[in-house]
């Protein structure tokens, strides 16, 4: 079995009287996409709320690769090499696809201004921009404001700025939502490529061909609990799981 990249111990997130994290036990391992389904409400967005700081843990740890994070703030967490993208798309919708993707590298983000627009700088940060860009197919598009951009391709520029950061690990927050079937078919591609760009994956996902087409294991989720794991025949044929998205049809 190869080694976590992200570890979480039995992770609670409480808001109120509502357990949106109850005692999540979970591990992301190197080199894998771990698929992870549940109904609304379940607690998927808030377990990547948690582990990115946006939302502070009430109990429980997360490890990534081997450090304690659980109090690290959103802020460092960039930095320590985790990315995300979030269920409704997050663009500056204004700037250019090049400009999205280039405010999102750390090494050129922490420059002085002066130096950040030195000319071998500035040409440096956009081949870097660009090698990312190009890796989702938006080449063409680079001087395109991100808000001209329709569903899928606005959805693979947020890739292309998570890994601009050249994060370990990469957690995509239902990237198929509101996606057509060719869109959804492109989107497998896509996290394909930019699945050796990373250590590993998590994708959250309702849409079950992406998740079967993607996932090497499943952690399904329901009201903040593990309820099942495993192989993705083993996940999505569980009486637990096929129980709790029938309840949510109802
Ligand atoms: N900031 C918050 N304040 C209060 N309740 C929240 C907050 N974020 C999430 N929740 C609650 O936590 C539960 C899980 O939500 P969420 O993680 O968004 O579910 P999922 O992403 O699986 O659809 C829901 O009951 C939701 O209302
Ligand atoms: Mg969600």
């Amino acid at each position: 079995m190869s080694s976590p990249v992200l570890e979480v111990v039995a992770l609670r997130k409480i808001f109120g009287g509502v357990r949106a994290l109850d005692g999540i036990d979970l591990d992301v391992r190197e080199g894998e996409i771990l698929g992870i389904v549940g109904p609304n409400g379940a607690g998927k967005t808030a377990l990547i709320n948690t582990i990115t700081g946006f939302y502070r843990a009430s109990e429980g740890m997360i490890r990534f690769l081997g450090r304690d994070i659980t109090a690290e703030p959103l802020h460092s967490i960039g930095r320590l090499g985790i990315a995300r993208t979030f269920q409704n798309i997050r663009l500056f919708r204004r700037m250019t696809v090049l400009e999205n993707v280039m405010v999102a590298n750390k090494h050129y983000a922490a420059r002085p201004l002066s130096a950040y627009f030195a000319w071998g700088q500035r040409s440096a940060a956009i081949a870097e921009a660009m090698d990312f860009i190009e890796l989702m197919g938006l080449a063409d598009k680079a001087d395109h404001r991100a808000g001209s951009l329709p569903y899928g391709e606005a959805r693979r520029l947020e890739i292309a700025r998570a890994l601009a950061g050249k994060p370990s690990l990469l957690l995509l927050d239902e990237p198929a939502a509101g996606m057509n079937e060719t869109e959804t078919g492109r989107l497998v591609e896509d996290i394909q490529t930019a699945r050796p760009r990373v250590k590993a994956i998590a994708l959250i996902e309702h849409d079950m061909s992406l998740i079967r087409a993607l996932s090497d294991r499943i952690v399904a989720m329901d009201y903040g609990r593990k309820i099942a794991e495993g192989t993705p025949d083993e996940v999505l044929s569980h009486p637990d799981v096929k129980k709790a998205y029938l309840g949510e049809d109802a």
